[in-house]
Parts: structure tokens; C-alpha cells; sequence
């Protein structure tokens, strides 16, 4: 099955840095059939048009505001990246949902203006150790995904990735395990066909992400289950990033 790479680079690299980083990629993977997205922070993302356009890697970036336009200083909008080639953007990730306390009322509103702008949309979502601890992963993942695609209609989901990112892994080195990780791939499958359709469960593009590494990534790929992985710190070796996005092809 043809995998979906993406790479988070978090607040990580410059963009000059980027520019070689982009270019060993895109020469990398030039025959590689998986679909790899690399996602760099937003001042990355001109020299992402630069180097990526017309080569196998696509990018996006990692968040966007709720809003259209305005009087909101530091904020970057969906048309802006779209303007740059950006097709992705991340949303809903653990460490926003955190640190800057965005709920599952902003990331819905996030999600819409990213579809009404032709953006395509990594949604994260995952479970804390409190709640995997009291056997409410699953229930607290449904909850986010009802919540995130309220009003969200079944073929907008084509422009929509579900990337499954335990709070307990996600930048702890310490992955889940793939029985974990088909559990919960199946429970958001599931819902998504309870909200939806079965079609749309099926159908449903899913990847993992959470410690993924050069050491198990080839393991949890294998996993039947999974469309593909959502690759965090080790994204940042470019050599070690390729390997995997060439990874069955
Ligand atoms: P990690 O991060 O691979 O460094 O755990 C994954 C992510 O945050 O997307």
C-alpha cells in the first residue's frame, strides 16, 4: 500500500538550512512513490516554493489561524501559505493543544478556513497518560474528532488526514505499540463511520505519530492498519527521513 510521510520539523532549523535539506529530499525521493509532505516552520516556507515545486515532496505548514484576515498581530492565514504552494497544514497537535490552550471549538473553525482555502488537513489528536491510564483514550479521541469536524461534510474529508498521536509518546522517544495503535485506529475508523458513512471510515486516511524513529519506523508502517506516520525529531535528519519515505517502494 502506498504510504503518507509527513514530517513535523516543530520550531526546529533555519531556513537556509532548509534549503539543502529540501533539496537532498526531493533528490532522494525522486522515484518514491509514497506521498511525502514536509511540513517546516512558516519562514521555511518560500524556500520550500523554491526548492519543492515540481519534485515527489509536497509541504505544508504546522498551523494557521482561525481567521480569514485582520487585526490579529503575529498571526499567518490560510491564504497566505496557500499563496507559497503550501498544500498541508497541521492542526490540532498536542503541543499547541497545550501550550496555547487551543481547543476543540478553535481547531474546528481552524479546519474550516483551512478546507474553504483549499488547504488539505493533518488533524491531530490523541490521548493523555491520565486518560490512557483510566481506559478513556478512546472515548477522549471520539470526543475530539465529533468536536473537531462538527460541520465538517463527508467529502470534505478527502481533504482531511487523521494523524494518531498519544500525548504519552509524542517527543518521549517512547512509541506505541501496534496493538495500541490498531486499537485506536480502528475506534477513530469507527467513528468516523458513525458520524459519516462507512465508505467514509474506510476510506479515511489515518497515519501514527509519537517517537517514530529510524529504529521502529519500518514496524509500525508495516502495520496494515495505517496509511502512513506523522514523523517528528526524526524528520530532522534528512538522510534518515528519506530512508523511511522511500521505505516498500
Ligand atoms: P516526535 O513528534 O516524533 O518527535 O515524537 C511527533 C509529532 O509531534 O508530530
Amino acid at each position: 500500500m502506498r504510504k503518507i510521510l509527513i514530517a513535523n520539523f516543530k520550531m526546529n532549523t533555519t531556513p537556509s538550512a532548509f534549503k539543502s535539506y529540501a533539496m537532498t529530499l526531493a533528490t532522494k525521493s525522486k522515484n518514491c512513490k509514497n506521498e511525502v509532505i514536509v511540513c517546516p516552520p512558516y519562514t521555511h516556507l518560500f524556500m520550500a516554493r523554491d526548492m519543492l515545486n515540481g519534485t515527489n515532496v509536497a509541504y505544508g505548514a504546522q498551523n494557521i489561524s482561525e481567521e480569514e484576515k485582520g487585526e490579529i498581530t503575529g498571526e499567518i492565514s490560510a491564504s497566505m501559505i496557500k499563496d507559497l504552494g503550501a498544500n498541508y497544514v497541521i492542526l490540532g497537535h498536542s503541543e499547541r493543544r497545550a501550550r496555547y490552550k487551543e481547543n476543540d471549538k478553535i481547531i474546528n473553525k481552524k479546519i474550516k478556513t483551512a478546507l474553504a482555502n483549499g488547504l488539505k488537513v493533518v488533524l491531530c489528536v490523541g490521548e493523555n497518560l491520565q486518560c490512557r491510564t483510566n481506559k478513556q483514550g478512546c472515548t477522549f479521541v471520539r470526543n475530539q474528532l465529533e468536536e473537531d469536524l462538527r460541520g465538517i461534510y463527508e467529502n470534505e474529508l478527502e481533504g482531511v488526514i487523521v494523524a494518531y498521536e498519544p500525548v504519552w509518546c509524542v517527543g518521549t522517544g517512547k512509541n506505541a505499540s501496534n496493538k495500541d495503535i490498531s486499537k485506536m485506529v480502528e475506534t477513530i475508523r469507527k467513528e468516523i463511520s458513525y458520524m459519516y458513512s462507512e465508505k467514509a471510515g474506510k476510506s479515511l486516511n489515518v497515519v501514527y505519530g509519537g517517537a517514530v524513529s529510524l529504529a521502529n519506523y519500518k514496524k509500525i508502517m508495516d502495520n496494515e492498519d495505517l496509511n502512513g506516520l506523522l514523523v517528528g525529531n526524526a524528520c530532522l535528519d534528512v538522510d534518515n527521513f528519506a530512508i523511511m519515505c522511500k521505505e516498500n517502494y
